[in-house]
């Protein structure tokens, strides 16, 4: 089993990235699976149903998203019925759509499951390792990858090391800018932070003119996503089907010529 996973979608740009760049990846690497962080693939903040198809149409398999899952209204007319996304279990509100996504690919039974960090950041309802030992104990699956969607490295890096052996992926996503501590811990492959498919020249994805008037300035700013060339950055795992356990995790970072 080969699994892609990618790192937040930000904007047009970001989403014209994965439109040019993911044929070649999967022309490459051929994963069987692709999952992406689409939590600000709508303008910077959310996704909507349009472009949540458009996304599927570029070959994503599943859209895992983060605190800014319901930052677009239009969310709560397609959420229940979107198959292929799943967002954060611990974090308000709560009661739409699914938090775990149980997929078949192949042979191998396949969960999907996204939670938010709780360091420095809002609505979140439970801490993620309580909410992941709930979770894990309702289910029943050969192999299951997580988004874990936060601030801080450390402490996308101890839950790492409280689930592995009993999940077989946590990526990091929301901080926007790739970690370079890719590894394999008993078996669960591990980024701090996957990184982002966004305009390479941003701060974040951000226009950088913009986020510079609010810092330096202190002028209030709107919310501009910046134009231009995307990186894609993401991490290819490869697994062992036999002993259910990753083998190998390579960083992906593509940068715009
Ligand atoms: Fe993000
Ligand atoms: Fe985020």
């Amino acid at each position: 089993m080969r699994v892609l996973f990618l790192g937040d979608i930000v904007g047009k740009s970001g989403r014209l990235c994965m439109k040019e760049q993911l044929p070649k990846l999967k022309e490459q690497y051929r994963p069987d699976l692709v999952i992406v962080n689409g939590e600000n693939a709508a303008h910077g903040k959310g996704i909507t149903k349009k472009i949540y198809h458009e996304l599927l149409g570029y070959g994503i398999d599943v859209i895992t998203m983060g605190n800014h899952t319901f930052s677009k209204s239009d969310i709560y007319q397609f959420i229940n019925e979107a198959d292929r996304l799943v967002r954060p279990a611990n974090m308000e509100p709560l009661g739409y759509g699914r938090s775990t996504l149980i997929l078949q690919v192949g042979s191998k039974r396949i969960a999907v499951s996204n939670l938010c960090a709780e360091i420095f950041m809002n609505n979140v309802t439970e801490s993620p390792f309580a909410c992941m030992e709930r979770i894990l104990a309702g289910i029943d699956v050969d192999y299951h990858f997580v988004d874990l969607h936060g601030e801080t490295t450390s402490e996308k890096i101890a839950f790492t090391y409280q689930f592995a052996g009993r999940v077989q992926a946590v990526v990091g996503t929301h901080t926007h800018v790739q970690t370079a501590d890719e590894r394999i811990i008993n078996g669960c492959a591990a980024i701090s932070d996957l990184g982002m498919c966004g305009a390479y020249h941003s701060v974040l994805g951000r226009d950088t003119q913009e986020v510079l008037e609010r810092f330096v300035n202190q002028e209030k700013t709107h919310y501009k996503i910046a134009d231009g060339p995307a990186v894609l950055c993401g991490l290819l795992v490869d697994f062992d089907d036999s002993l259910h356990q990753a083998v190998k995790a390579e960083r992906i970072q593509i940068r715009p010529q």
